[in-house]
């Protein structure tokens, strides 16, 4: 476990009235070792703060956290770890290259060593081609990645990213997932945050999910989304208005595309038995296609349930 969190709070205080603003409202969790961890949940969900807090910016309300097992703030911990921040701040007057290499030596880099790593982490975020531009011409997704870059170029054991796609196009945020991806090839472990569910669905390990400063969901995603109920969609061709009939007699949602009839079919049980009786009928079956849940379905049925006001956690 190189990330262990149990019942962390954060209360700010705010402004001339000094109002309270319970941002983080005990949360627990655990990062293994080897693991993608996508800490997502909507803007204002608490994300950040407790980035902060693991990070030793700013001290807990209440509640404990370790980091490689050091109780936080630990600055041995912080050794390890490649952090970057929300909208990273980059000097203005510096070029990546100089930036990236100044983080590289407040790590303790030097020498050949430091250069040759800096090349190589601005070459990997794809920004070495502006390697020698003053940070202050550079556009937002360029920041980000130079921000990346300064995170990764220490070696860290773990890398602790806040929301390191936004401000990225459709095609800088896959880059983004390809190098997470490698980084855990290369042995990293990545806690990274992200208010966009379907940028993690295809490359986290474990989610868990914040809601207004409380964890909703949390688990390894396999198994949160593998436990629910499947639906399996049927696209038939040559299905007339009596076969759409008995469809819906026997309890399935269908809808017309084109020439062709979607039916939803709930349970794998149905399956075999519907799809015999299209083929006595004469209609042609054109794809069977189950449907699994996905991230964002799952966190839309968990904000729904919040009136029950129970979380579901697993694993
Ligand atoms: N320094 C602060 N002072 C007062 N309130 C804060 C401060 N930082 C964050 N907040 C509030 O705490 C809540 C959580 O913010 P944050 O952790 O930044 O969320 P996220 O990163 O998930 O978008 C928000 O309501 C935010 O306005
Ligand atoms: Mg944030």
């Amino acid at each position: 476990m190189l990330i262990g969190v149990q019942g962390l709070e954060k209360v700010f205080r705010q402004g001339f009235l000094r109002r309270r603003v319970h941002a983080v409202k005990g949360v627990s969790f655990e990062v293994r070792k080897g693991d993608i961890f996508g800490f997502l949940g909507p803007n204002g969900a608490g994300k950040t703060t407790t980035i902060k807090m693991l990070t030793g910016l700013i001290a807990p309300t209440a509640g404990t956290a370790t980091v490689f097992g050091h109780p936080i703030p630990s600055a041995k911990a912080m050794q390890r770890v490649g952090f970057m921040p929300e909208n990273p701040y980059v000097y203005p007057y510096l070029t990546p290259l100089e930036f990236v290499e100044m983080c590289g030596r407040l790590s303790g880099l030097s020498g050949k060593k430091v250069r040759d790593r800096s090349r190589a982490v601005l070459e990997q975020v794809g920004i070495w081609y502006a390697a020698d531009r003053p940070v202050r011409r550079l556009s937002k997704g360029m920041l980000q990645r130079t921000g990346l870059a300064a995170a990764l170029v220490a070696d860290p054991e773990l890398l602790i990213l806040d929301e390191p796609m936004s401000g990225l196009d459709p095609v800088g945020r896959k880059e983004v997932r390809d190098l997470i991806f490698e980084e855990r090839k290369a042995g990293r472990t990545i806690f990274f945050s992200t208010h966009i569910l379907s940028d993690v669905e295809t490359l986290c390990d474990h989610v868990t999910i914040l809601r207004q400063g409380n964890v909703v969901v949390s688990g390894r995603l396999a198994e949160l989304l593998k436990s629910d109920v499947k639906r399996t969609d049927v696209v038939l061709l040559g299905a007339d208005a009596d076969f759409e009939a008995k469809a819906a007699e026997l309890g399935h949602r269908a809808r017309r595309a084109a020439d062709r009839l979607i039916v939803e079919i709930e349970g794998q049980a149905q399956v075999a038995p519907f799809l015999r009786g299209a083929l006595d009928a004469g209609v042609t079956v054109v794809e069977v296609a189950p449907r699994h849940e996905t991230l964002e379905d799952l966190f839309v049925r968990e904000a729904i349930d919040e009136k029950s006001g129970e979380s579901r956690v697993a694993g």
